[in-house]
Order: structure tokens, then sequence, then C-alpha cells
């Protein structure tokens, strides 16, 4: 059982509702995951979206991937995430790209999702499990969500290697994660709540190239605009995090997991 730290929901709301989201769109783009919308693409062919689907994408933040699928493949998506500035932009720019017939964000938990059993045909997140505090229950609630024959597709940053506490403890205060699973971690969980076909995909070393990229980001390009903006603390505590973090991908210690399932 990995070490439980204590950041809560509430840190977390905190991240999304302040400097924090916007430092992160800022460098990851309105996808805020490493790899953007090409990783999005890849998620979406694995699944063989198709028009008419209803998709569910847990903590969509922004809402770039939803907009994107649906976009594209015709698809319903309905995003969940319970940040409320995370919420309204969402819904803001989905209603300014002419997109809210077919996407619609709705305020609450991953753990307790307000959607009756065997809703969606697809179950969808891009790295931000990391954040809840019991992926046990997390995949529960997926796995009863998901129509029979649904498919559940997601990313998540987890631990690829060998992480001495300290480092672990430094990591997750960077980011108010309470823990991260390993690679086989969410594997087991998805075999937990009978989904089948499971597939589990190690991409640390794409992840790590996205860090150089976010190095260079805070370190170079946007330097002036975290300073003029946010001042030299925050400047400070996005390059410490953003070393740290590529430090530890580059050493194959924590990476980004891929996994694929069917009910
Ligand atoms: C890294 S962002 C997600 C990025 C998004 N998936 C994307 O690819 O653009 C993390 C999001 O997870 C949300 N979140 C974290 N824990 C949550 C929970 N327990 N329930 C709902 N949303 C949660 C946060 O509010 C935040 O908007």
């Amino acid at each position: 059982m990995p070490t439980r730290y204590d950041y809560t929901g509430k840190d977390v709301q905190d991240v999304y509702d302040g400097p924090g989201g916007l430092l992160w769109e800022a460098v990851m783009s309105e996808q805020i995951h490493s790899g953007k919308d090409e990783v999005t693409d890849r998620m979406a062919a694995a699944v063989g979206l198709k028009p008419g689907m209803h998709v569910l994408d847990v903590c969509s933040a922004l809402g770039a991937p939803a907009r994107q699928i649906a976009k594209k493949f015709g698809v319903k998506v309905t995003g969940l995430d319970f940040t409320k500035t995370m919420l309204t932009k969402a819904i803001e720019r989905t209603k300014t790209a002419g997109l809210d017939n077919l996407v619609t964000f709705v305020d609450g938990n991953a753990l307790d999702m307000p959607f009756k059993k065997e809703t969606f045909d697809v179950v969808w997140g891009q790295e931000a499990w990391c954040y809840v505090a019991n992926k046990d229950q997390l995949m529960a609630e997926a796995a009863r969500v998901l129509k029979p024959g649904g498919k559940l597709i997601f990313t998540d940053w987890v631990i690829t290697g060998k992480v001495e506490e300290p480092l672990l403890a430094k990591l997750y205060e960077s980011m108010a994660f309470p823990y991260m699973e390993t690679l086989q971690g969410w594997g087991d969980l998805m075999k937990k709540y009978g989904l089948k076909n499971i597939k589990v995909e190690d991409q640390t070393e794409e992840y790590a190239k996205c860090f150089d990229e976010y190095k260079k980001m805070v370190e170079v390009d946007l330097k002036p605009i975290i300073v003029k903006n946010f001042g030299n603390d925050l400047f400070g505590f996005a390059t410490g995090l953003v070393n740290l973090w590529r430090d530890a991908a580059h050493a194959h210690q924590v990476g980004r997991g891929w996994y694929q399932a069917e009910k």
C-alpha cells in the first residue's frame, strides 16, 4: 500500500482555483496533460469513438479534450470536475466553440459520481486521477457508471520505478497529490472491479521529454510573464517543481501510465 499524504480535495481545488491553474495552462496548454491534443487523438483511436457515443471525462478541467473529441468524432461528452474556476471556464469556452450541444459539464466529485449505473459508453481520464485520495473508490465508480461492454481509458502520473520516501514526499508536496498509484497498481484495481482485456503501458520516456519542454517554457519563454503576474516566489516554485519532476522522470522513477479495459 503506497504511503498516503494529507492533501485533500480542498487543497486540489485551491491549486486549480488559484494561480496553479493558470500556470499549468500556460505551460502545458489548454489540454492540461503531457502530449497535448496528440495523446487525446491516440486515446480516441484506441477506444474507437463513434458519433452518438456518450463519454464521461472524469476530472475534465478546462474541457479541451472533451471539445476535441466531440468536434472530431461527434460524441456526446460529460465532463466531471469539482473546481469552480475550471468548470466556469470549461462551460464558457465550450459555448464559444459552439459545442455546447454535445459537451456539458457537471460539478461533482469523482469519488461519488452523480450518475446512474451503466450510463456511459466510455469512461475517460487524462492525468488527473493522481489527485484523487481514494483510487480504489474512484475505480469502483468508473466501473459502476460504465455500460456493459463499455470501455475505460485513462492516463495518469504514476510511480514507474524505485522512489525513496524523502523524494516522494517532495514530489507530492509540489503537486498536492495524496499519493500516486504504481504503474501496475491501477491494473490491479481495474481487475478488482471486474474489468476485462486490461492493457497497461509505461509511457515514461515520452513523459520525460515533455518535461524537457516544460523546463524551457518555465525557465525561458514564460519567465517574464510568470514573474510579472505572479512574482518571484511563484517563479522559484515553478522552476523547482519542473526540475524535480523532470529529473525523476528521466531517472524512470515517475512517469505516465496508459490504461485501457472493457466492462
Ligand atoms: C490536471 S487537471 C485535469 C486535466 C484534464 N484532464 C485535461 O486533460 O485537460 C486536474 C483536474 O482534476 C480535478 N479533480 C481532482 N480531483 C477531483 C475529484 N476528486 N473530483 C472531481 N475533480 C477532481 C481538478 O479540479 C482539476 O480540474
